[in-house]
């Protein structure tokens, strides 16, 4: 017999339905005999204490024996339910999730990478989870699931989405300053509608493409393109000749240029802009070269803001 997989949404609230009934069942009945013993030995009915013979075996053996096939019970329906989510099914799609400080990214088998989880509605997804730097979690409760991404291993998750519509994905492992920032969203679509934007992976034109790149390396988490204060200073101030003044050298000052910019991006330690922390974790060998010098050109673009308004490869889904 092949063992049928249920969503993992089911096998979960099933579980938690039937500890949660139990436990409600349990908890009026405990309640009602409270109330009903307070009334009935007040002491103004019974003044004199009484004792109950100490050996009732009848009575030692129900209360054993109901508890204990409960909580057996609520084990073995726990089990199955672990199972079900351990065991992937064989033709479920597998995706490799990326954590970072602070952004995640999906590759596709193929290489599409998005920065947000878009998968076709009914089909098992399997998720291998892999972390290029400290604990992270990845948590979608829409779909009951959560699983740490671990520094140096890979772990994973499997869910089927049962209809389309656009579910939360978070972090839920304190990861630093920006964990709050680690937010984005599982785009559930029609089969033929996903195949469609798997297929649809042309590179981005040049003028776009630096904008994917930000979304790639999770850059616009704590740096805006609008002037806004994150976590770090805006990529709005970024314009080639400005001046720099540096919380950890406040004497000297530096007009913004592409070696400044690529010593940012890799040795963000080096100079940090004055009025914020020294948190941002170094991308050097987690960008390539050519990537690099796509980012910095397009940061030192006068019209970038502008530019952020052009729809992302993403964006642009059915
Ligand atoms: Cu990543 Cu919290």
């Amino acid at each position: 017999m092949t063992p049928t997989w249920l969503d993992t949404a089911e096998t979960v609230d099933k579980v938690f339905l039937y500890i949660f009934g139990i436990s409600l069942v349990l908890l009026v009945l405990i309640t009602a005999v409270m109330v009903v013993f307070a009334i009935r030995f007040h002491r103004s009915r019974q003044p004199q204490p009484r004792d109950i013979p100490s050996s009732c075996l009848w009575l030692e053996i129900t209360w054993t024996l109901i508890p204990t096939l409960i909580v057996l019970s609520m084990f073995w329906y726990g089990w199955q339910g672990y199972l079900s989510l351990a065991n992937v099914p064989p033709d479920a799609l597998p995706i490799q999730a990326v954590a970072r400080q602070w952004s995640w990214s999906f590759v596709y088998p193929g290489g599409r990478t998005s920065p947000k989880l878009v998968v076709p509605a009914n089909r098992s997804i399997r998720i291998d989870i892999i972390s290029e730097d400290v604990l992270h979690s990845l948590y979608i409760p829409a779909f009951r699931i959560k699983k740490d991404a671990v520094p140096g291993m890979t772990t994973h998750v499997w869910f089927r989405a049962p209809e389309t519509g656009t579910f939360d994905l978070f972090c839920t492992e304190y990861c630093g300053l920006a964990h709050a920032s680690m937010i984005t969203t599982v785009e559930v679509l029609p089969a033929a509608d996903f195949e469609a934007w798997l297929q649809n992976d042309q590179p981005a034109a040049d003028s776009a493409k630096g904008r994917q790149l930000l979304d790639q390396y999770g850059c616009l988490a704590c740096h805006s393109l609008d002037g806004s204060t994150r976590v770090g200073p805006s990529f709005a101030q970024l314009v080639e000749g400005a001046n720099r003044t540096f919380a950890n050298d406040p004497d000297t000052t530096l007009s913004v240029s592409r070696a400044y910019i690529k010593r940012s991006i890799l040795e963000p330690g080096s100079q940090v802009v004055q009025g914020y922390a020294a948190v941002m974790p170094s991308y050097l060998d987690k960008i390539s070269e050519q990537d690099l010098q796509a980012l910095v050109d397009y940061l030192l673009q006068p019209d970038k803001a502008k530019a952020s308004g052009t729809p992302s490869a993403m964006d642009s889904q059915p």
